[in-house]
């Protein structure tokens, strides 16, 4: 194994136990779309069974399928609507709850509700202004007189999703949970059980008011803050290490230069050796002479471009062996310290760990 993803199943189980503690009585619903923010899809939800963790959100039947396979116990969502009748069925068949808001997806629902001969568990989305999915909510009356009186479709839940929840005291969030909340009571007049949801991990640490029954964290079980900016309200600690084996040195001579471009040079005599992980694997080509390694509990630059495959790393005066292990995601260079230099969000370090990672639970 040349590179993988150590995951901590006990920093998982802390971060979701102060999430808990937080929104508590509101129930999580732990997000693992994208493999589960490219922690592992499997290990992830495994653990999540142990720790009882009460919903798992995902974005597809085949993610829902990799849920239900890692032999997940507890309920499942879908938050997006299933692409046809084959999707529907499945969710169905499984009693996988899903999300509903077009009329062509509850033609289909019912369709597919009517060849199992088995309803639909469905939550409706309400476009509160994120604008990507959900009814507008003029039209939210009109469907739910539509579906009402359908007995293939059994109406679960009511949702939105929040464009700016990142920072606390955001008017267009109360604007939007405002909208929500006016349209949840009307609904709840004619059903009374629905379980309303609206925060993501920005909402929930954010916005108690927004927790609702039911909170969809994602970015915060695995040990990150939203944004940059978004306040530590609680001690978060990041779930995933990154490290990958040292396969070649070289000593080079001031003025030799490495890696494509040969965009750096040596400037005296120094060891460079080359870590096998690349931009293919999640290590961004913008983080390119940004970051460094720990190698021995000392850091070491990296140095010229970041390949696909590998990187270099100057390590001086220190001859480091071949085989042995650098950490490039940890303490001290966490996802968010990659993503600032990179000029991107922490999403996209984590959601890039490629495939070729294996992730080992410890
Ligand atoms: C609909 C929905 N809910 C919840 C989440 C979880 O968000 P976060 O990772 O910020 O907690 C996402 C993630 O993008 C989402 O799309």
């Amino acid at each position: 194994m040349r590179l993988w993803a150590e995951i901590d199943s006990s920093r998982l189980a802390y971060n979701l136990k102060l999430l808990r503690d937080t929104v508590f009585p509101s129930e999580i619903m732990l997000v693992v779309k994208a493999n589960a923010y490219g922690h592992g899809l499997e290990p992830i939800v495994q653990i999540a069974d142990k720790l009882r963790v009460e919903w798992i959100g995902v974005t597809s039947a085949n993610e829902a399928e990799s849920v239900f396979i890692s032999g997940y116990r507890g309920k499942i969502f879908c938050f997006f609507e299933p692409e046809d009748e084959d999707e529907a069925e499945y969710l169905i068949s499984k009693n996988i709850s899903f999300n509903l808001f077009s009329r062509k997806t509850l033609e289909t629902t019912v369709k597919a509700s009517r060849r199992l001969n088995k309803p639909a568990h469905v939550h409706v989305k309400i476009n509160t202004g994120m604008n990507r999915l959900g009814l507008r909510p003029k039209e939210f009356e009109g469907y739910i007189e539509l579906i009402k009186d359908k007995k293939e479709i059994l109406l679960d839940g009511l949702w939105t999703h929040f464009a700016t929840s990142e920072l606390p005291e955001n008017e267009f969030v109360i604007e939007q949970l405002k909208e929500f909340n006016k349209l949840a009571r009307k609904a709840k007049k004619v059903f009374p059980d629905l379980i309303l949801h609206a925060a993501n991990t920005g909402g929930a640490l954010y916005y108690p008011e927004a927790r609702l029954d039911l909170v969809r964290i994602g970015i915060g079980a695995y040990g990150y803050f939203p944004s940059f900016d978004s306040p530590r309200v609680i001690d978060l600690q990041p779930v995933l290490k990154l490290k990958a084996k040292i396969t070649s040195v070289n000593l080079l001579t001031r003025g030799e230069g490495v890696s494509y471009g040969l965009r750096w040079k040596a400037e005296k005599e120094t060891y460079v050796g080359i870590v096998s992980a690349g931009y293919a694997d999640g290590i961004p080509y913008q983080a390119s002479g940004k970051i460094n390694v720990r190698y021995k509990d000392r850091i070491f630059k990296q140095v010229g471009s970041i390949c696909m495959d590998q990187f270099a790393v100057n390590f001086e005066d220190m001859f480091p062996e071949i085989g042995d292990e650098v950490e490039i995601i940890y303490e001290d260079q966490t996802a968010e310290d990659i993503a600032k230099k990179s000029q991107t969000i922490t999403y996209e370090i984590l959601t890039g760990i490629g495939s070729r990672v294996q992730r080992v639970v410890v």
